[in-house]
């Protein structure tokens, strides 16, 4: 209720007294009846200044009220602490999304070298997730009862970046997790790679292939890296028992994948939305197949859940050449790009094709989105990706 003058009335400033004082208990029945004391006067023009400090604070209210994608109640028993190293990565990003999801509580350690908060922020706030920058090369001491440890750099402009803090990553960041894994009692998941097996020789993989990588090529700072993470989780479950899973994951793609990091599926997009030509390193006839992010992350938890410690692959053995996913994705995108080649990369595998009948067989995982359908995806983000980087600019500069 205002006066005729629009201030507030005498009744007013009462209500909101007993309102404060629900809200604050006995402080604020102290508050009210030094608020009656107070003349008539100076009470309405104290509430003419406390007035637009509550309309703000409600408004502000109102801006930190998140909204959180929909989590499934777990009970107690079913919840586990996990923890997921470079989740705010492209991969471990849709991981905590699919976990948080099902009802656990994920807790993200993340250095952000090429992790961004914006992969993960949608969770920020919600009481079962936690994020920590931390670099996991130095030690971390916290309670979990699963480890998805997949920090490290993934593409080859990243890792090659700093090879020396690639190993050290592989290498100490392992074992920093290793330890944890052994004081908590908790499973961890390396997410390894089908870099361990070179530039193969044998056609597809199987997780018997011993691999044929170049010790000292320019990959070799990751492909070793991962090598030595593995022999270190069996060293750990041999002498110390510890649960180990280890994955050997294949070429992935999807929303959330670095813009510009050299790999294939991105560099074809992003050049085809620019109409930039499609660069194919060599003649384009070496071969890859790509799965989409979110069988992966299937593969992942069926994996980290089943009773399997020995390596396995995870990846789509849809296999096609470098010329010919230059072609589907020019021809889904249209634009006028031609397709160049350019100089072959040095140590680049000529083959890549995942044998998957042990995932099959064991976690009954297999790939189901088609090809199509994942690039379309991944079209749309970098689309919006793109437009988001433009509006970003200072007006008038092109956008690279
Ligand atoms: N994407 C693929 O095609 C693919 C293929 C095979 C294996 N893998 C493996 O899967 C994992 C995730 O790959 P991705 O494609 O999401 O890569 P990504 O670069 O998007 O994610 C890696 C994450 O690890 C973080 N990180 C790097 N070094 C760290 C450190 N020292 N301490 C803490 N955090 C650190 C990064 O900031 C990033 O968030 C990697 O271990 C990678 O080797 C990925």
């Amino acid at each position: 209720m205002t006066d005729k003058t629009g201030d507030l009335t005498n009744g007013d400033i009462k209500d909101m007294s007993s309102e404060s004082s629900l809200l604050c208990g006995t402080r604020g029945e102290e508050d009210s009846r030094w608020v009656k004391d107070l003349g008539e006067g100076v009470q309405v023009q104290l509430q003419k200044l406390i007035q637009p400090l509550q309309e703000r604070l409600t408004e502000l209210e109102k801006q930190t009220m998140k909204k959180y994608p929909e989590v499934r109640y777990l009970p107690e028993s079913e919840r586990k602490r996990i923890l997921i190293t470079g989740g705010a990565g492209f991969v471990g990003s849709h991981l905590t999304d699919r976990l948080m999801m099902e009802g656990h509580e994920v807790t993200v350690v993340d250095n952000f070298f090429t992790g961004r908060k914006r992969n993960i922020e949608q969770w920020v706030g919600h009481p079962n997730f936690e994020l920590i920058n931390h670099d996991v090369v130095e030690p971390l001491l916290i309670e979990v009862d699963q480890i998805y440890h997949l920090a490290c750099p993934a593409s080859p402009p990243h890792y090659m970046y700093n090879p020396i803090k690639t190993i050290k990553t592989s290498s100490l960041g392992t074992l920093n997790m290793l330890g944890l894994a052994k004081r908590t009692r908790a499973r961890i998941l390396q997410a390894s790679t089908s870099e361990v097996y070179g530039d193969p020789q044998e056609h597809p993989q199987t997780e018997e292939y011993w691999g044929h990588v170049n010790p000292i090529g320019p990959r070799a700072c990751y492909d070793e890296g991962k090598r030595v993470a593995e022999t270190m989780c069996y060293a750990y479950a041999k002498q110390d028992k510890v649960d180990v899973r280890v994955a050997r994951i294949f070429n992935t793609f999807g929303p959330r994948m670095h813009m510009n990091d050299g790999r294939v599926v991105s560099n074809f997009i992003l050049q085809a939305l620019q109409d930039q030509p499609i660069t194919v390193y060599g003649h384009g006839k070496q071969s890859r197949s790509f799965q989409y992010v979110s069988d992966l992350v299937d593969g992942l938890i069926k994996l980290m859940n089943s009773n399997e410690s020995s390596p396995v692959n995870l990846g789509n053995p849809d296999e096609h050449t470098i010329m010919e996913f230059a072609q589907i994705i020019r021809s889904k995108i249209g634009g006028n790009s031609v397709i160049q080649n350019v100089a072959a990369a040095e140590d680049d595998p000529q083959r890549r094709k995942p044998d998957i009948s042990k995932a099959k067989k064991i976690l009954g995982w297999e790939p189901v989105v088609p090809l199509d359908r994942g690039l379309q995806l991944t079209i749309d983000y970098f689309r919006n990706e793109l437009e988001h980087a433009a509006k970003m600019k200072v007006p008038g500069k092109p956008v690279e």
